[in-house]
């Protein structure tokens, strides 16, 4: 699908409070994967780690960074990326964002300071893949005032799941508050190990909760739980210390192929939604209006545009 300024773009934030779960790791992988089928992609590295940046072998230099872009929204994106591939870019960050959090409280609009610099309809990309920090914090609800939608990277641990109350009970709150499009796109089970009866218990909880959730008005009613999950491969582990992603690292190990085929399934989705919206001739400006209600099975509800 050809990509211009007036496509609709699909906002996805990598989120989870928990730490090592693999949101960077499915970012960046998930990213590239998009990339490769031939769609544009940017990231956007929202955690002061910076290990998005450092996994795609971006380092420090005197270019703006997101840090700069949460301060000039109006500078906008296209100051501050760097061209990974030919459908990847990055807006990098930066260590200095450890001290965001406590500069952009000043602000009245300290939560959409993302959303305005990249909701502005004129962006060259298909999908923007955000990687949030492993904390509930300023830098989090930017990510998620400007998606439409969430992406959890887990592990199918029984202690993971009361994690995941905790995180859908703030995209509810958030979704309340500031962003009413926003909804859980699904869960990215990460470092699976399918063999174990107890891996296997987590995952039947979690698609049984949310089957019990599908006439719920919750953010979560058409959440999902992402198959393949990502098995766990050491090759993963590996390539961000050569500044690649798996894709130029091992193509054809377990890790590439897995997030090949993930990336596939949220292709895929997002050509079903567009469709299902151009058949029911809606305008373009619609469509953008429906990116938070896009159901993978079903067909997307309009908002009241009452
Ligand atoms: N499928 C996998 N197989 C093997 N190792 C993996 C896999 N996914 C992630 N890892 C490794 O697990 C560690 C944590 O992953 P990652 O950095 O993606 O988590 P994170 O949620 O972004 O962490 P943080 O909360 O610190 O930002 C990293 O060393 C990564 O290389
Ligand atoms: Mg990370």
């Amino acid at each position: 699908m050809a990509t211009d300024a007036s496509h609709p773009v699909r906002v996805l934030a990598m989120m989870n409070q928990k730490g090592g779960v693999g949101k960077t790791t499915t970012t960046v992988n998930l990213a590239a994967a998009i990339a490769e089928q031939g769609r544009r992609v940017l990231i956007v590295d929202l955690d002061p780690q910076a290990h998005a940046s450092l996994h795609l072998g971006v380092e420090d230099d005197d270019q703006p960074t997101v840090y700069d872009l949460l301060f000039e929204p109006e500078m906008g994106v296209g100051e501050c990326v760097r061209k990974i591939h030919a459908n990847l870019d990055i807006v990098p960050a930066e260590t200095d964002l450890a001290a965001v959090e406590t500069e952009l409280a000043a602000y009245g609009d300290r939560n959409a300071r993302l959303a305005k610099a990249i909701n502005d309809g004129s962006l060259p990309y298909e999908f923007v893949l955000l990687d949030c920090p492993p904390a509930l914090g300023l830098l989090t609800l930017n990510a998620l005032t400007a998606a439409q939608e969430v992406i959890i990277p887990m592990q199918a641990h029984f202690l993971a799941l009361q994690g995941v109350s905790k995180l859908l009970e703030t995209v509810g709150l958030v979704r309340d508050q500031l962003n009413p499009v926003l909804r859980v796109a699904g869960i990215v089970l990460c470092m699976h190990d399918s063999q174990t009866s107890h891996s296997k218990e987590v995952v039947a909880d979690l698609e049984r909760f949310f089957e019990s959730q599908r006439a719920s008005p919750t953010a979560w009613s058409s959440a999902r739980v992402y198959r393949p999950a990502i098995r766990r491969n050491i090759k993963l582990a590996e390539c961000p210390s050569f500044g690649q992603s798996i894709f130029d690292y091992a193509p054809w190990a377990p890790g590439a192929v897995d997030y090949r085929k993930l990336a596939e399934t949220i292709v895929a989705e997002w050509d079903r939604a567009l469709a299902a919206a151009k058949a029911s001739d809606l305008s373009e400006a619609e469509i953008r209006v429906l990116r938070g209600s896009l159901a993978s099975s079903k067909p997307p509800m309009m908002p009241s545009t009452d």
